[in-house]
C-alpha cells in the first residue's frame, strides 16, 4: 500500500489547479443512465471513484470512452468523458461494486425512470456513519415505484412507469435530492421536490440535464419543480471546479503560510468557507483567475464553525478546519451536524500532538504552539487529507498510511503541493 511522507515547515508559494469536482463528476457520468444518446463530459477529474463508477456503468452497458490527453495539452486539464448508454444491459448493480463507494447507489433512480425496473444492492456500513437510503427510498414510492428489500438489494419496480408526486424531504440529503431529480425529469407529470438539497453539484447535475432536454425550475435553489419528458437527449457539460478540493488548498495554504493561487476555484460556491478562514486570519482574495490564500506570519486565531448543508460550512472541509485549528492560538469550537462519528481524524491528529476533546457532535480543540511529526493512519477521505494538513506544519516528518482513501477524492495532491514547495513524498508499497 503506498505511504505519503511530509516533511513539515515549508510555506507554499506558487499555484495550484483545481480538479473537476468529485462529487458533480459521479452523479453526472450516473446521469447518462436516462439517455440512449452519448453524454460527453470534460473536465472530468482522474479519481479511483470515477474509475470504479466506470466499471459500474459499464457493468450496466454503457459504453465509455476517455478521450486522452492531446499533446500540448497541460496535466491539470480533466479528462473528456464520452458514455453512451444505447441499452441498458443489466439493472443489476451488484454488492461487490456498490460496497466499495456508496454513490453508486444512486444508479437506482436513473434505471427506475429508463427501464422500470432496478435492483441495486444497499451500500452497507459507512466509517463515518449510518449513512442509511431511507429517504431514497421513499422517494421512489412516492414516484410510483413498489419496493423490497431482498437478500441486501433494493428491488424497485415501476411497470407502468413512474408519475410525477410532491416529494418534501424531512431533512437535507444531497443523495435523496440527486435520486429524486434523476428519477423525476422522465416521470410522467409534475413533480416538485421540497427540502431538496442546494449543494452547487446538484445544481450543476440539473443544468446538465436541461441541456439534455429535461424541463427543470427552481435550479440552485431548495425547491426544484420538474416537469417529466418522454426521453432526453445527449449533451456536452464541463463538470464545475471541485469545492471541497480548493477549502483543502486553502487550508493547507493557510497552515504552512504562504501565497497560493487556487486557479479555476469557484468562490462563489465556498463562501462559508471563505469567512471562516477570514475569521481565522487568513486572507483570502477573489481574482479572475480563482481564488488568492496568503498567511504571512500573522496568527491563527480561533473560529467557531458548526457544518451546516451548502451554503453553510460543508462538512467534507470539517476535518480540514481541525487540523487548521490545531494550531491556532486559543480554542475553537467545531460541531458536527451532518454526520455522526465523523471524527475519526481526531485521534490521529493527537498523534502529531493536537489537543483535541469530543463532547457528543462537538469538537474542542486547543490551540498547540507546535505539531511534532509522526505515523499517522488515513481512515476516510477527507480525515486523512486533514493529516496531510497537520503534516505540513508538524516539525519533522509524518508518515501517513493507508493512502487510497486520498486517491479517491485528490488528483495527483503530492504534485500539487510540492510544485508549491512542499516536501511531500508518495512512497509506493
Ligand atoms: C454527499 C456527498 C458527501 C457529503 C454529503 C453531505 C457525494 C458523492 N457525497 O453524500 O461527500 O459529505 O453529501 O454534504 O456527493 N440521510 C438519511 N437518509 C437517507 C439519506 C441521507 O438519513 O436516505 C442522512 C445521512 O445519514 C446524513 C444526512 O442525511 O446524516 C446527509 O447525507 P447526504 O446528504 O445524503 O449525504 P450523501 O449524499 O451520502
Amino acid at each position: 500500500m503506498d505511504r505519503i511522507r511530509i516533511r513539515g515547515g515549508n510555506r507554499l508559494n506558487g499555484t495550484i489547479p483545481i480538479s473537476g469536482a468529485k462529487n458533480a463528476a459521479l452523479p453526472l457520468m450516473i446521469v447518462s443512465l436516462l439517455t440512449p444518446e452519448t453524454l460527453t463530459l470534460s473536465n472530468v477529474p482522474r479519481l479511483a471513484d470515477v474509475r470504479l463508477l466506470q466499471r459500474i456503468l459499464q457493468n450496466h452497458g454503457i459504453d465509455i470512452m476517455v478521450a486522452g490527453k492531446r499533446p500540448g495539452q497541460n496535466g491539470a486539464a480533466g479528462d473528456v468523458m464520452h458514455l453512451t448508454a444505447r441499452e441498458i444491459a443489466d439493472t443489476t448493480a451488484p454488492y461487490e461494486l456498490v460496497s466499495k463507494m456508496r454513490a453508486s447507489f444512486w444508479v437506482l433512480g436513473p434505471l427506475l425512470a429508463r427501464c422500470g425496473e432496478a435492483r441495486v444492492s444497499l451500500p452497507g456500513g459507512c466509517a463515518i456513519g449510518t449513512r442509511p437510503v431511507d429517504m431514497h427510498l421513499t422517494a421512489m414510492e412516492q414516484l410510483g415505484a413498489e419496493i423490497a428489500i431482498e437478500g441486501g438489494y433494493v428491488i424497485a419496480r415501476a411497470r407502468k412507469g413512474l408519475k410525477g408526486a410532491h416529494i418534501r424531504f424531512d431533512k437535507v440529503s444531497v443523495g435523496a435530492t440527486h435520486a429524486a431529480l434523476m428519477a423525476a425529469v422522465l416521470a410522467d407529470g409534475d413533480t416538485v421536490i421540497e427540502n431538496a438539497a442546494a449543494e452547487p453539484e446538484i445544481g450543476d447535475v440539473a443544468e446538465c440535464l436541461v441541456k439534455m432536454g429535461a424541463r427543470i425550475e427552481g435550479i440552485h435553489s431548495t425547491e426544484l419543480r420538474i416537469r417529466g419528458v418522454t426521453s432526453l437527449s445527449g449533451a456536452t457539460h464541463s463538470v464545475i471546479p471541485d469545492r471541497i478540493e480548493t477549502g483543502t488548498y486553502a487550508m493547507c495554504a493557510g497552515m504552512a503560510g504562504g501565497d497560493v493561487l487556487l486557479k479555476d476555484a469557484n468562490a462563489g460556491h465556498l463562501g462559508a468557507v471563505i469567512d471562516v478562514m477570514r475569521q481565522a486570519g487568513i486572507d483570502v482574495d477573489v481574482v479572475n483567475e480563482g481564488v488568492r490564500i496568503h498567511r504571512n506570519g500573522a496568527a491563527l486565531r480561533p473560529v467557531t464553525v458548526d457544518t451546516a448543508p451548502f451554503p453553510g460550512f460543508p462538512t467534507d472541509c470539517q476535518a480540514q478546519l481541525m487540523a487548521l485549528m490545531t494550531m491556532a492560538t486559543g480554542t475553537s469550537t467545531i460541531r458536527e451536524t451532518i454526520f455522526e462519528n465523523r471524527f475519526m481524524h481526531v485521534q490521529e491528529l493527537a498523534r502529531l500532538g493536537a489537543d483535541i476533546h469530543l463532547h457528543g457532535d462537538t469538537a474542542e480543540v486547543r490551540g498547540v504552539r507546535k505539531l511534532t511529526g509522526a505515523q499517522v493512519m488515513a481512515t476516510d477521505l477527507r480525515a486523512s487529507v486533514s493529516l496531510v494538513i497537520a503534516g505540513l506544519a508538524a516539525a519533522g516528518e509524518t508518515m501517513i498510511n493507508r493512502v487510497y482513501h486520498l486517491d479517491r477524492g485528490f488528483e495527483t495532491l503530492e504534485e500539487k503541493l510540492s510544485a508549491c514547495g512542499a516536501d511531500v513524498t508518495r512512497i509506493s508499497g
